[in-house]
């Protein structure tokens, strides 16, 4: 059974009739372009066909009740009495925050949620369910819905209410993904241009299942670096800094934030070649981008780790493989391979194996289908 006709079963069985809408938001997996959000530069996400999906109805009476299907925490608050929660209680609060801060009509509504987008692998769960909940508000009390604004307000709902700082990058593709398309999105401008993914292709997504610890503090900890070197050069973030002027300037600036603006320079023209390559159709060049993107993050930001790198080096040594890297924030969780069509299923085999074999994890590998933003589906309803 598809996960929407899951809510909307359990919809009908928990409230005595179907939901009036369904909506669904997708994780992502990242291309190219790590750690650029923050610094004003270039990312390239595609959405995944991995969901958060909510079945819901309007109530008369300003409470929001939501049950999980995946967390045991009901949510029954009132739009009129909001306070900090914890777990995934707290994004639904969040959601109904930052809509009253931007004055948006809220209504009440309730709903069953459900979701296949794996918690805490990098696939930005958080995000989609940010997504979902504004697209559920929206959808029992719409207004001009923008999804550039939409995804700026989910953004402040991590940053402001939840207290995650993470930059826009998740946001945005959960919000304006484009079915067999990457996002190219300037985070200055926010300006989003699609991208198709080059044909015979598939990205495949390899879950360390690694989980670590301190990320907050190693992600604000290379944010604040970030800032040092756009300081030293006297410009507002490091997408305002060439390569040839980080090489020419770079006496006077400390090892570490140095090697950390190397990598996010670099990162932004990888990923802005990343786009010629895929719309010349060149998976091969696409594929030396990411490989170069891996070393990168690896050597000068530091925030791979063993397990992503032994991931990334397993999927290389396998036929078909153009490219592997970390993606996401890193220090755990997911890397992702550019593999030939018709050597995925081998492919899928042998890393699975070959990673199982050296590290006793049992790997999660998911061959993705990049996919649509976010969306509310009211009249296709499943029996
Ligand atoms: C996390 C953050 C994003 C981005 C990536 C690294 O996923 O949520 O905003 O900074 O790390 O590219």
């Amino acid at each position: 059974m598809s996960l929407q006709q899951h809510v909307t079963n359990e919809f009908h069985s928990r409230f005595g009739e179907p939901p009036t809408y369904v909506v669904r938001a997708p994780g992502r997996v990242n291309l190219i372009g790590e750690h650029t959000d923050y610094n004003d530069g270039f990312v390239l996400p595609m959405a995944i066909d991995r969901d958060i999906w909510i079945a819901l109805r309007r109530r008369a009476d300003r409470r929001i009740v939501l049950h999980s299907l995946d967390f045991a925490e009901p949510v029954d608050f009132s739009l009129d009495a909001l306070v900090h929660a914890e777990g995934w209680v707290e994004y639904v609060v969040g959601g109904a925050w930052i809509l009253g801060e931007g004055d948006f009509p809220r209504e009440g509504w309730e709903g069953v949620l459900a979701g296949d987008v794996p918690v805490g692998a990098g696939l930005s769960s958080s995000a989609a369910l940010e997504l979902a909940l504004l697209k559920a508000f929206w959808a029992v009390s719409p207004w001009a819905w923008d999804g550039t604004l939409m995804a700026q307000l989910a953004r402040r709902i991590e940053n402001e209410w939840v207290g995650v700082q993470t930059g826009i990058m998740d946001q945005m593709i959960s919000s304006l993904g484009v079915a067999g398309h990457a996002l190219l999105i300037d985070c200055r401008s926010l300006e989003a241009t699609p991208v198709p993914l080059p044909a015979g292709t598939r990205v495949v997504v390899l879950d360390t299942g690694t989980r670590r610890g301190l990320v907050d503090s190693a992600y604000n900890e290379r944010v604040a670096q970030c800032r040092e070197a756009a300081a030293y050069f006297g410009v507002p973030a490091l997408r305002d800094v060439s390569l040839a002027a980080l090489e020419a300037g770079k006496d006077g600036l400390d090892q570490l934030p140095f090697l950390r603006a190397r990598h996010v320079v670099s990162e932004n023209e990888r990923t802005l070649r990343a786009v010629d390559a895929m719309r010349a159709g060149d998976p091969a060049a696409l594929g030396r981008l990411i490989n170069a993107s891996h070393r990168s993050l690896r050597d000068d930001y530091e925030v791979s780790s063993k397990e992503l790198d032994l991931m990334v080096e397993i999927a290389l040594g396998q036929a078909g493989c153009y490219g592997a890297r970390m993606t996401g924030g890193g220090f755990g969780g997911c890397a992702m391979a550019l593999v030939e069509e018709g050597a995925v299923e081998r492919f899928v085999e042998a890393v699975g194996t070959g990673y199982e074999d050296q590290t006793g994890i049992t790997p999660s590998v998911y061959v993705c289908r990049a996919s649509a933003g976010v969306e509310v589906l009211s009249d296709t309803l499943p029996e």
